[in-house]
């Protein structure tokens, strides 16, 4: 998109818009960075809150207060409710704001609602963690449509590697509107993990203490239903691999998820279900863990810069550059496959370690910096970032 010269001698605007958990680790570190530049860039945060206590959770770990708050969750929301809530609660806002960009970050239906918002008023849009695909448009769903539709909507784009860069040529996305930045999610995680981290939560603390963590986080829409239950079928069964494990798994707050969890894992003394946890002892929980089983998209890029195995419990991935490391493996939903390979895991030392090595195909805790000075550059008052 064209700018005219005269604007270039007052702050850029940018509105940074989110509304779910890994949104809001993976766009502070990008606000704190914007903060930096205060004569040059100007930051309005506008939440659409699609989830209210797990984005709270990360508004005040990072001290972030919003300007505008949409509210929109609801109790087991559904994608026609949030995606017209906040198509219309957007556009008084933006309206109001007239930012010079919207950035926005990752593939929620807040991220597309916003970009659509956007070119509607014909406000540029950055997109942080752009060109991610399977190529399969239910898997992940709707994650995959969603971001190759904002991808549509995009100006600038930030890719995390090389990878999402080369994904986006083939789309025809203009080579000079790609900036290779790595993703901000390892910015948050490398300011936030510590090896002298001392858990409040009793739960934790005894289950670290106790023996061989196994973490657990799974939510993703594709998989409500049998899929899901596979999960919770393979991962009781690794609870029982050997005396010393426990696994330990934070649930989504999604109804969807929470009541299959609780009928199939509860009551195994070695099965610790718990409410989402922290940030903060999240990482350290991470940091601190045997084996990692996740259908995260941001654990997924986490763990590899911690050093931990992960099985991703999903049937394909966006993000292939953990797999390529040989840190990460697809297992799916299936019990049989879960447990077998999680257990061969648990009981090869040899087999472990040649998973458990750190690795930062995602970046080295710089892309904040170097999304920021893409928007400068852009604004006409900083310097392109060097390709990486
Ligand atoms: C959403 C995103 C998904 C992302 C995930 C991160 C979409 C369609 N889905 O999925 O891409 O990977 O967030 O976690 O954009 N709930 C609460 N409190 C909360 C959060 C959720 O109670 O703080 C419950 C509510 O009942 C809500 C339901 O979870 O209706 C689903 O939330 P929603 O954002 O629609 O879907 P997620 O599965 O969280
Ligand atoms: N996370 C957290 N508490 C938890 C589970 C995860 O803070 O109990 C963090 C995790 O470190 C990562 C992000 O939440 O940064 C991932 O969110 P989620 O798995 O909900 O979404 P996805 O990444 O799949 O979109």
């Amino acid at each position: 998109m064209t700018r005219t010269s005269s604007q270039d001698s007052r702050p850029c605007r940018v509105a940074v818009l989110f509304g779910t958990r890994p949104e809001a680790v993976k766009l502070a570190p990008v606000l704190a960075e914007i903060g930096k530049h205060g004569e040059t860039l100007a930051a309005r945060v506008i939440v659409t809150a699609q989830h209210r206590q797990m984005l709270d959770q990360v508004l005040k770990l990072f001290s972030i207060v919003p300007h505008h708050d949409l509210n929109v969750m609801r109790p087991n929301q559904d994608l026609f409710q949030i995606t017209s809530r906040m198509l219309e609660g957007l556009g008084p806002i933006l309206r109001e704001e007239a930012p010079d960009l919207l950035l926005v970050q990752g593939d929620t239906t807040t991220v597309f609602v916003g970009a659509l918002a956007s070119y509607y008023l014909r406000i540029p849009v950055g997109h942080v963690e752009a060109g991610l695909r399977t190529g399969d448009k239910f898997s992940p769903y709707p994650e995959e449509l969603n971001r190759k539709l904002t991808g549509a909507l995009t100006d600038l784009h930030f890719a995390p590697t090389e990878v999402s860069r080369q994904n986006l040529l083939r789309e025809g996305v203009l080579d000079s509107s790609i900036f290779v930045t790595g993703n901000p999610v390892i910015d948050a995680l490398l300011a936030t993990v510590r090896e002298d981290y001392t858990f409040q939560e009793t739960q934790l603390a005894r289950a670290c203490a106790s023996g061989r963590v196994v973490l657990v986080t799974a939510h993703r829409r594709e998989s409500f239903g049998k899929p899901f239950r596979g999960i919770c079928q393979g991962l009781r069964r690794i609870a029982d691999v050997a005396d010393d494990i426990q696994v330990v798994y934070p649930v989504h707050l999604n109804p969807n998820i929470r009541e299959p969890a609780r009928e199939l894992l509860g009551g195994h003394e070695r099965i610790h279900l718990l409410d989402p946890l922290d940030y903060e002892p999240f990482v350290q929980l991470m940091a601190r863990s045997t084996l990692i089983l996740t259908d995260s998209g941001g654990v997924q890029e986490e763990a590899p810069s911690l050093g931990k195995p992960v099985l991703v419990l999903r049937d394909t991935t966006e993000r292939p550059e953990g797999l390529e490391a040989g840190t990460v493996r697809l297992v799916g939903t299936d019990p049989d496959r879960i447990h077998g390979e999680a257990s061969r895991l648990l009981t090869d030392a040899g087999a472990h370690q040649a998973m458990a090595r750190a690795v930062n195909p995602y970046g080295d805790g710089r892309a904040s910096e170097l999304i920021v000075k893409a928007i400068l550059d852009w604004w006409g008052s900083g310097n392109r970032p060097t390709p990486r």
